[in-house]
């Protein structure tokens, strides 16, 4: 959906009566605070969900008023799990409106008490026998345990007239554009989140068992952080979620393997300060810095790469893609080379990157259609590359991951096919609208499917 246009300023109505209140501070990580107001019955209660932290609170209560008017009530609060930047803004709440009462687990309530909330003002979803509240206007709310996403105690809070989960960081996701609304390349954010925040995938898929049982119909998921998820992704998601590697899933791998890749990455860096040009080496590095909003994904000190906090292999590739952005000819083809030979003398299977040498050894899932022309060369019939290269920008999604996932691509492509069709660097190939060289087709779409992961035909029929 085109969100552009929306006033960030002011609340986003995103169901009738559920408001999104939160700031945008053009962040990488940003917060999400959200109003539900139940009306019925001739009552009217007003429920914050993540009432979120103190630096946002101007925000959120002016955007509170801005919804419910001067002289508004605030009569519950609903806290995800115990961290600051989900309830500190509870307390502040709390001394306004002393009857707040404060809604979560008895775990989150064992740690966020510290805050200072009322103890004679707690209500643990615990008393609630059956997960489900049913409130006096007459709505309904589910609590859908999210054990370890990231914390013990963590609940999400589902919707039952809106079909909409409040699913705390569960879904969060680091951010490019200030949008509410997640497109497909949200998930890359996501998934870096998760990589750093969440503990292990048993979790992950624990959770979303639980959300696909209870929240049934589920139409739009609303987390902590980042951007709300509706549509044809809330399913997509919640599987790829289901099946996303994190935390120690990634850590397990021995200090050996990391240790190699580190200094794997370190022996490139002073390769291209020497033989290539060190300012690739200072733009590569400050391209990893974070905004302070979130870790680095790659921790660096004193120009060297000290430690990785995503998956290795993911690591390296961001950091191979990042090496070979915009740089000529002569540079891309003397960094390939330090970087394959380093992989080399490391013993990294350079296969597991996008570096043209792996080419051959990814398999082929495509359809036999459009690849069986492959065994020609110049076919003499043009190919159409361009609804391959749209699904390639769409899956991977903002123009940051764009680009990252052309160049994905180009180095997925042998270099003699690349010159037999002109491409000499990023530009050519995204201006590329056909092609007459099956081979060079053949390798393309075989790149799409690795990195958006659905076969050519799944890809074309989309
Ligand atoms: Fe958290
Ligand atoms: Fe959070």
């Amino acid at each position: 959906m085109e969100v552009k246009n929306i006033d960030y300023s002011k609340p986003i109505e995103i169901a009738h009566n559920v408001f999104w209140v939160g700031k945008r501070s053009e962040l990488e990580f940003e917060m999400n605070v959200y109003l539900r107001i139940f009306e019925g019955n001739g009552k009217k209660i007003n429920m914050l969900i993540d009432p979120g932290p103190s630096t946002d609170l101007e925000v959120v209560s002016d955007k509170l008023e801005m919804v419910l008017g001067p002289g508004y009530q605030i009569h519950l609060a609903f806290i995800n799990h115990q961290d600051p930047d989900v309830g500190m803004n509870t307390v502040f709440f709390q001394r306004h409106f002393p009857n707040l009462q404060v809604i979560a687990t008895e775990d989150t309530w064992r740690l966020i008490r510290f805050l200072g909330l009322n103890p004679k003002r707690f209500i643990p979803i615990e008393k609630f026998k059956t997960g489900k509240i049913k409130l006096i206007t007459g709505h309904r709310m589910t609590f859908i345990p999210t054990q370890y996403c990231h914390f013990r105690g963590a609940s999400a809070i589902f919707d039952e007239e809106h079909r909409i989960l409040f699913s705390g960081d569960l879904f969060g996701g680091l951010t490019d554009s200030p949008d509410i609304y997640a497109d497909e390349s949200y998930w890359e954010g996501i998934k870096i989140f998760h990589q750093i925040y969440m503990p292990v995938n048993l979790a992950l898929k624990t959770a979303v068992d639980n959300i696909r049982s209870q929240a049934t119909d589920l139409k739009m998921i609303a987390p902590q952080h980042g951007r709300l998820i509706k549509d044809d992704l809330v399913d997509d998601f919640l599987e790829r979620m289901r099946n996303l590697q994190v935390g120690l899933d990634l850590s397990q791998r021995s200090k050996m393997t990391s240790d190699s890749f580190i200094s794997a990455m370190n022996e490139i860096l002073q390769e291209v300060t020497n033989k290539v040009d060190a300012v690739i080496v200072n733009n590569t590095i400050r391209a990893f810095g974070s905004d302070g909003s979130f870790p680095e994904i790659l921790v660096t000190k004193d120009e060297r790469i000290i430690s990785v906090k995503i998956g290795l292999e993911e690591a390296f590739q961001l950091f191979v893609n990042q090496l070979l952005i915009d740089l000529n000819e002569e540079q891309t083809k003397k960094i390939k080379f330090i970087v394959m030979n380093t992989l080399t003398f490391w013993n990294i299977n350079a296969e597991n990157f996008s570096l043209e040498e792996s080419g051959n050894a990814e398999s082929v899932t495509a359809d036999g259609d459009l690849l069986e022309a492959s065994d020609a060369n110049q076919s003499g019939e043009p190919i159409n590359l361009e609804k391959v290269m749209q699904a390639l920008y769409k899956h991977s999604g903002g123009e940051k991951f764009a680009r990252l996932a052309t160049l994905r691509l180009l180095v997925k492509i042998p270099p003699q096919l690349l010159k037999r069709n002109n491409i000499e660097g990023y530009n050519d190939l995204i201006e590329m609208k056909e092609t007459t060289d099956a081979d060079f087709a053949h390798h393309l779409f075989k790149a799409v499917e690795t990195i958006i992961g659905k076969s050519i035909s799944e890809i074309l029929s989309e």
